[in-house]
């Protein structure tokens, strides 16, 4: 862990953060080697009623909430998510590179699966995550980044021959 004279804890409890999840004045000073997040940005988004679609003030809030992250990570220093959020969904959050890291994601789980999204301070995105940002950028909406073939026409009830 990074030093930092004022915080000698290498865990905070929830008491330690301001109520609406950004850093109070202690942490605005300290530098980090690793942040964990576990299902705590899913409790900022829990009152979306679509993961196809984020209302901006929760778009406006995550940004928030990872612009902080990033900042109070040293160099070298590890964001890690874990969360039932799949990489079609949490990576196009994450892709910015404002936020100065690369991605990495791996899944566990047999059936009901989770992830974990590995993000390291002052790596670049990979072209497929860069690439992503761009999408991202030119239009938000994830619906129109899915090919025809992954979300068929609703039609193909009536095809079905039972
Ligand atoms: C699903 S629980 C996960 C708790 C813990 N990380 C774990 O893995 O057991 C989500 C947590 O996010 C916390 N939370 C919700 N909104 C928050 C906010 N605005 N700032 C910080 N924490 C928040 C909730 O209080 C809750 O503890």
């Amino acid at each position: 862990m990074y030093q930092c004279n004022e915080l000698q804890v290498q865990g905070l409890s929830q008491n330690d953060l301001a109520a609406d999840g950004r850093s109070p004045a202690l942490l605005s000073r300290c530098l980090f080697d690793v942040v964990v997040e576990k299902a705590t940005l899913d409790a900022l988004m829990v009152e979306e009623k679509s993961p196809w679609s984020m209302s901006q003030q929760t778009a406006t809030f995550i940004h928030q909430a990872l612009t902080e992250i990033s900042r109070c990570l040293r160099p070298g220093g590890r964001f890690i998510s874990i969360t039932f959020a799949c990489p079609f969904f949490r990576k196009r959050l994450y892709a910015r590179t404002e936020y100065n890291w690369s991605i990495k994601n791996y899944n566990y789980g047999d059936g009901f699966q989770y992830y974990m999204y590995v993000l390291t301070k002052g790596e670049p995105l990979s072209a497929e995550d860069a690439a992503l940002e761009r999408q991202v950028i030119e239009d938000p909406t994830p619906y129109s980044h899915t090919s025809k073939k992954e979300v068929p026409e609703e039609d193909y009830l009536f095809s079905i021959d039972i």
